[in-house]
């Protein structure tokens, strides 16, 4: 395959400094001279700095779970995407379903964040996904597609998106519930959203760009699902917390 499997953690508000630094050990150590696979933890702001210095040299890339898409001012409890390069994040989540159900975020505001991001030269983790409702409802295709429009407005008009932008196509019903999409579901909507964007930019990043799933991967069901065409890596919650499930997740290709 062309595109180069990632496999992302995202630990969410989860794990201290020592569980942490634990975790990343773990990860190391199983994964050295593994290269063919892309491994990206998203530790909670407060242990990047420590994260990053137990990653050492190993190749695990790091990424912030949020930012604020000002570069700095007076925006009490944010954090920009100047200050997560510092600590050694290439990479940063932006727009998960958490923060736009939760936080209320839209994708107005998440177009500012992307952009912010790729101004600096942080790459974008992008995420999208539709509710059990609005599955039901038949609309998932329709809720794709304006998430990809508000989210990526900027890119649209100005072009410029980086290939290296990564897509990740979160179905809300399947996040922590133990319910995953089937690799077929889940390829349909990585095949329409690989569609839209050769559509609305060009087949060059389409080819090119990487687009996860997530939603309760585990080990006994990454293999299947990192089988489709259009699934090019997994953006983890749960079993990323646990070195023996992530690194799992990472080895998919050994089960
Ligand atoms: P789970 O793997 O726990 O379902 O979480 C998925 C997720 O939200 C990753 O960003």
């Amino acid at each position: 395959m062309e595109r180069k499997p990632l496999i992302a953690g995202n630990w969410k508000m989860n794990l201290g400094l020592n569980e942490s630094v634990s975790l990343i050990n773990a990860i190391a150590d199983n994964i050295s001279h593994f290269p063919e696979v892309d491994v990206l933890v998203a530790p909670p702001f407060t242990a990047l700095t420590t994260v990053k210095h137990a990653i050492g040299n190993s190749n695990i890339f790091l990424s912030g779970q949020n930012m604020h898409w000002e570069m700095s001012g007076a925006f009490t409890g944010e954090i920009s995407a100047g200050m997560l390069q510092e600590t050694g994040c290439t990479h940063i989540i932006l727009g998960h379903s958490e923060r736009r159900t939760l936080f209320k975020e839209t994708s107005e505001v998440i177009d500012l964040k992307v952009k912010a991001a790729v101004a600096l030269g942080l790459i974008p983790i992008l995420c999208i996904g539709e509710t059990l409702e609005q599955r039901e409802a038949g609309q998932t295709y329709e809720v794709i597609e304006n998430q990809l429009a508000g989210s990526l407005k900027s890119f649209r008009v100005d072009k410029g998106l980086p290939s290296s932008t990564v897509l990740a196509y979160e179905p809300v019903w399947a996040i922590g519930t133990g319910l995953t999409a089937t690799p077929e579901q889940a390829q349909e909507v990585h095949y329409f959203i690989r569609q839209w964007i050769e559509n609305n930019f060009d087949s060059e990043l389409a080819r090119q760009i990487r687009i996860l799933y997530g939603g309760s991967v585990k080990p006994d069901n990454v293999k299947e699902l990192m089988s489709e065409a259009d699934i090019d890596g997994a953006l983890v919650g749960g079993a990323s917390l646990k070195s023996n499930s992530f690194v799992q997740l990472i080895r998919f290709q050994e089960m």
